[in-house]
């Protein structure tokens, strides 16, 4: 049995049903739900935030993965938790207090984690790595769903999967995975994928998040 998580992103679903599109997910077996939070200030696009996801969480029992491509993610944390989020992760080069906005994220019970955008280097892995439970390395420029995944990042997987050692520390991939790249970023150290537009555009979703574990 593979260890890899797979973490749909909604972001793909149909956003007049994201009730259906996260029951499906659930159904087709996956681990998580990305949610991808957008303010149109960090990132070209608004998507939804905290009331969407509290509407959205009673619908499945699996982990609310919460992606926060938003400024200043340390005001808005505590609603996104009282929300039901399970994981949060939020682009540090935007956030005012990133130890302090970690501590305050684990100290309520919810795993935190920080995103790495393609041009920004692993050093600031190294410099929270005993403060967090994940970290997610973008494939792509946030912002659209169905982009092509950058090349340069497989040495960045390679980089941070070497700083976090042995510790347990998942280490997520997002934008551009396909089932043709998945294996190379699962041999560097990948370990929880997220899928949108490869796992709801797929003809059969429940093959391609298998497919999507190694
Ligand atoms: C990109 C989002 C991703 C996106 C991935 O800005 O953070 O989560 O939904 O979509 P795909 O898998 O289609 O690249
Ligand atoms: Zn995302």
């Amino acid at each position: 049995m593979s260890n890899i998580k797979i973490s749909p992103s909604i972001l793909s679903g149909d956003f007049a049903n994201l009730s259906t599109s996260v029951i499906s997910a659930e159904k087709w077996g996956a681990d998580y739900i990305h949610c991808d939070v957008m303010d149109g200030v960090f990132v070209p696009n608004i998507t939804f935030g905290m009331p969407m996801v509290k509407a959205l969480r009673k619908y499945a029992k699996i982990p609310f993965d919460v992606h926060l491509m938003i400024v200043n993610p340390e005001k808005f944390v505590d609603e996104f938790i009282e929300s039901g989020a399970d994981i949060i992760t939020f682009h540090p080069d935007v956030c005012a207090d990133v130890q302090g906005t970690l501590d305050r994220i684990r100290a309520k019970g919810v795993k935190a984690g920080i995103v790495l955008n393609p041009d920004v280097g692993s050093s600031i892995a190294a410099k929270y790595i005993d403060s967090v439970d994940i970290i997610l390395l973008m494939g792509v420029y946030p912002g659209f769903g169905g982009q092509k995944f950058i090349e340069s990042v497989y040495d960045k997987i390679e980089d941070v999967h070497r700083i976090i050692g042995d510790r347990n520390i998942e280490l997520e991939i997002d934008g551009g995975v396909t089932e043709d790249n998945i294996d190379e970023m699962i041999k560097r150290g990948i370990n929880v994928v997220v899928g949108g537009s490869s796992v709801y555009k797929a003809a059969d979703p429940s093959a391609t998040i298998r497919r999507l574990r190694g």
